[in-house]
């Protein structure tokens, strides 16, 4: 009887909501107040099978259909992660030859990586959403997240460097940002895109291992971290598979393992065949070489369907997907955002993450800053000094508002107080004598800014090839020796990738990589370059010495033969490799030069005892020189004796930190389980090993200035005992006893920890009835916030006490917070129940293990109504993320979603763990349904 309560509530709860929705069921889709999901299930009721096609794939270039009679306009997607591309076709990829078609260009991505700020991720992504917006963009391509396998890759610029787990920091804020403006990101290429050569159909072979944990990471944190809501498969094959119709990357990892309720679409003629579209997790096809009604998931597969040869159902789950990221991003609704232009933040922005990502990478007798005051002439050399590369590369390239160019920043910041001459010194076809007018102009200067590297010409940083090799072209190697021969006070700044520098690194006092630093790049280079801005990028990415000594070159698997490459050194990717095999970089993985020194002190491992939560490790850094700068400082894990072969070292954490001089500054970098974790392909789990691990800060990769090692403590795993299947208010309302909801007070030990949780509020109105714990007094609260009205308070403190004994969590705890419902408000009667506990919910048998923290818990969500039935409470199920978390506030979920996923979802499964990081709660008022955080505990 007690056990199947909830299943009645659900059902009921549904059956009342189905019924209040079908009142005006042409209109649900477009009220904004209805669930996210009865509005997906109203639009997709309605359609009739070829509309469904229609939304399927592409009516030009960069656009699907509209459906006038239902109000469907027409969805406009546009390139891409560096800004809003200018608009193309519509049925070719010229330029569609508009005039309004300008945007702000931000620095290319590896330049956003090398700021080493997420937070700086997330204003970029504001910015471009605001942009997509205002130039009714629905959808935006972008941002790139392959690995950088080998520095031949033609895209490694727009991506974000070598390692997953700076890659996934930084793209989470960049998408949290962008969705934040009601434009859908689009997170690509999804997977493996890791070099262009033959990119439509190399097929690459990589073990299980490295898929996992390197080239998969950062997808997976833009889908559960982020939400992105859109995510575009990549050209190659994957394991004989194309990659756009890959069953194994999207119909099993991305859609059932990582619970992807978004859409996939395709890159750009990405699609090869109707039955792997319709079968393999395809949602959306676009640039495919044929008319639009030929397109794979057009007329063909329309006509499958027919036949009865594939099923409807599928193609009712790709238009969900589609309808879902519509009505998501506000399609429908009215108070869609708006966006904005090239704005002053915007510009802001561009220039601030070209000042934090351009990387010092030598400063010899600290020659840098320039003293304006003291130079007469400075000779500006090079042919980027003046090339403008904001429009290059293909597919990310921007036609910016405008460009400050390094010459133009030079110029403006010179003000008229210094002679800047400029000699072009090298161009790409050539040109008598250039060479020598740059040295004669080296030796009338002061001092001379060589402004070279690489650009994005087809063969160098551009979509579509590959470049040949890693060195400097146009002879630039020859005359950079021959300028800093004529002026040792030479200051050489790249633009592009990495390069070979050896033939001229030891001559050149001074060195800055500067990326493709957008619309701004030329005034960040100035300012650092004169001292305005103390350089605080770090190398997203290790530089070789030479091309040989990289991972995919050493083990000769570039590009690959007959068709396919095998990702043969595993795991070794970037300084993964170098430190395993100890090879000495040219620059390692995470180095940059400041123009002042950190001092790193005083690290403590403190253990944590969250389930998720291991070890945070706390240090101080204080910035020991004489002007203000940032610090990046990187956390390394080695483990001593890995059942499995592991890397020498992995970042796992790091933390940008501005200081004053003589500031200092305490750092804590909390270090969850995924930090010590590898993935068993044999067990095809991740696993923590009970060993030994060492921890290890610094300023890169190979400046490590603190160790210490640790020992996790083993954990305690345990199976919950099940309070039978009902809620804790139902056991409360009902009076059951302690015993009877399996606390058994005096049997446990003493307690191990103690937390304090603190509930934001968010203004809700209302009064707390009633605060109950279960375990170790009833009232941790003490009852004392009563009677205070919620909306005055922010927080609602309480703590409690927790035992994990033995083997059986009975007892466990379960918090309960009662609000009632202010009367005086129109909204029906409510009751909201937030409640810590990972035993005590009705939703079968949950296996934990000892405790958790509030810190470390991921957020999922719960429900309940006041029906006439009763108070219930529903748990949600993991895998099953139906919206973010926000940074701040709280949550506000449809419960229809809710209801959906239960609905399509065994929900009492053994396999589910919730993973809780934050809760908040939230009433919509005047819906009779509530949503908020709950607690608990993950499985082992
Ligand atoms: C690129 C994608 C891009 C698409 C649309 C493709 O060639 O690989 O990154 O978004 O074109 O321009």
């Amino acid at each position: 009887m007690k056990s199947s309560l909830p299943h009645l509530f659900v059902l009921a709860f549904v059956f009342t909501s189905r019924l209040d929705l079908s009142a005006e069921p042409t209109l649900i889709y477009r009220d904004a107040n209805q669930p996210l999901e009865a509005r997906v299930d109203n639009l997709l009721s309605q359609l009739t099978l070829e509309e469904k096609i229609s939304i399927v794939h592409a009516d030009s270039k960069f656009t699907t259909a509209a459906i006038p009679r239902l109000g469907i306009p027409r969805r406009w997607l546009s390139d891409g992660p560096h800004g809003v591309r200018e608009d193309i076709g519509p049925d070719t990829w010229d330029n569609a030859g508009h005039t309004d078609d300008f945007a702000t260009a931000m620095p290319a991505g590896i330049c956003l990586a090398a700021t080493w700020n997420p937070d700086l991720g997330y204003r970029v992504g504001e910015a471009i959403g605001q942009e997509a917006r205002a130039r009714g963009k629905d959808i935006m391509l972008g941002p790139g997240v392959n690995i950088l396998r080998t520095p031949l890759c033609g895209r490694n610029f727009e991506y974000l460097g070598e390692d997953p787990f700076l890659a996934s920091e930084m793209c989470v804020g960049y998408i949290r940002g962008e969705q934040s403006q009601d434009v859908a990101s689009c997170v690509k290429h999804f997977a493996l895109n890791n070099e262009e050569f033959d990119r439509m159909n190399i097929n690459v072979e990589v073990g299980e291992r490295a898929l996992r944990e390197i080239y998969l990471p950062a997808f997976k944190a833009a889908v559960q971290d982020a939400g992105v809501w859109t995510l575009m498969g990549a050209y190659n094959q994957f394991r004989g598979q194309h990659c756009c119709h890959n069953d194994y990357l999207l119909n099993k990892i991305l859609k059932d393992e990582w619970g992807y309720q978004g859409l996939v679409m395709s890159d750009w003629a990405g699609t090869h065949d109707t039955r792997q579209a319709a079968l393999n997790g395809l949602d959306l096809e676009m640039g495919t070489d044929k008319k639009y009604d030929d397109f794979y998931l057009a007329q063909p597969y329309l006509d499958l369907l027919k036949k009865g040869e594939l099923p409807m159902a599928g193609l009712d789950e790709k238009v969900r997907r589609n309808l879902r990221v519509m009505l998501a991003t506000g399609v429908f609704d009215a108070r869609r955002k708006v966006g904005s232009l090239n704005t002053a933040a915007h510009q802001e922005v561009a220039r601030q993450v070209a000042e934090e990502g351009i990387v010092l990478l030598k400063n010899e007798n600290q020659i840098l800053p320039l003293d304006a005051t003291k130079l007469k002439t400075v000779a500006v050399i090079g042919e980027n000094a003046t090339r403008l590369q904001a429009h290059g590369g293909d597919s990310s390239g921007i036609k910016a508002f405008y460009e400050v160019d390094p010459l133009d920043g030079i110029v403006t910041r010179a003000g008229g107080k210094m002679n800047v001459i400029y000699s072009e010194g090298y161009r790409k076809d050539g040109g008598a004598d250039m060479a020598g007018r740059a040295v004669a102009a080296a030796k009338a200067a002061d001092a001379v800014i060589y402004i070279g590297g690489l650009n994005h010409d087809r063969g160098f940083d551009c979509e579509g090839a590959d470049r040949a090799d890693m060195k400097l072209p146009y002879g630039q190697d020859e005359l950079i020796q021959e300028i800093v021969a004529a002026n040792p006070k030479t200051i050489v700044v790249l633009e592009g990738t990495m390069v070979e520098m050896d033939a001229w690194l030891g001559k050149v006092p001074a060195l800055l990589q500067a990326w493709y630093p957008g619309m701004e790049g030329g005034n960040a280079l100035a300012r650092i370059l004169f001292g305005d801005v103390n350089p605080s990028g770090k190398l997203p990415a290790t530089f070789p010495k030479k091309l040989a000594d990289s991972p995919a070159h050493a083990l000769g698997n570039y590009p690959g033969t007959n068709g396919t490459v095998t990702y043969a050194e595993g795991l070794l990717v970037g300084y993964r490799w170098f430190d395993t095999k100890n090879i000495g970089p040219q620059f390692p993985f995470g180095f940059g030069l400041s123009y002042t020194t950190f001092k790193y002190s005083g690290l403590k491992l403190i253990p944590a005892s969250g389930t998720n939560e291991i070890v945070t490790a706390q240090f101080e850094i204080e910035n020991t020189g004489k002007v203000a700068g940032a610090e990046v400082a990187q956390l390394y894990v080695h483990q001593k004796n890995p059942s499995l072969t592991r890397p020498e070292k992995e970042l796992k954490g790091f933390r940008k930190v501005f200081l004053q001089p003589g500031e200092k500054q305490t750092v804590l970098i909390p270090l969850k389980k995924a930090a010590f974790e590898y993935y068993d392909d044999g067990k095809k789990s991740w696993v923590m090993d009970q060993d030994t691990f060492e921890i290890m800060i610094g300023s890169s990769s190979r400046d490590l200035r603190l160790r210490d090692s640790f020992h996790p403590a083993a954990k305690k795993t345990a199976r919950a005992k099940v309070f039978t299947q009902f809620s804790p208010y139902y056991a409360w309302n009902n009076k059951f006893t302690r015993e009877e909801i399996g606390w058994h007070p005096g049997t446990e030990e003493s307690p191990q920890w103690t937390a304090d949780f603190s509930f934001a509020t968010n203004g809700l109105y209302g009064y707390p009835a009633s605060i109950r714990g279960w375990h170790y007094g009833w009232n941790p609260a003490g009852d004392k916030l009563f009677p205070k009205k919620l909306s005055e308070t922010t927080t609602i403190p309480c703590s409690f006490s927790y035992n994990c004994g033995g083997d059986d969590l009975h007892g466990d705890f379960a918090y309960d917070l009662f609000l009632r419902h202010d009367d005086k408000k129109a909204a029906p009667q409510l009751e909201v129940m937030v409640w810590a506990g990972n035993n005590s919910t009705p939703i079968g048998e949950m296996i934990s293990t000892n405790i958790i923290k509030v810190e470390d818990v991921s957020f999922d969500l719960w429900a309940g109504t006041n029906s006439a039935a009763g108070y219930y409470v529903y748990s949600f199920m993991p895998h099953e993320r139906t919206a973010t978390l926000p940074a701040e506030g709280s949550l506000n979920v449809d419960m229809m979603d809710f209801l959906r996923l239960l609905e399509r979802r065994p929900h009492f499964s053994k396999e589910m763990y919730l993973d809780v990081v934050e809760a908040g709660f939230e009433i919509v008022r005047g819906r009779g349904w509530v949503t908020c955080g709950w607690f608990s505990c993950k499985a082992e």
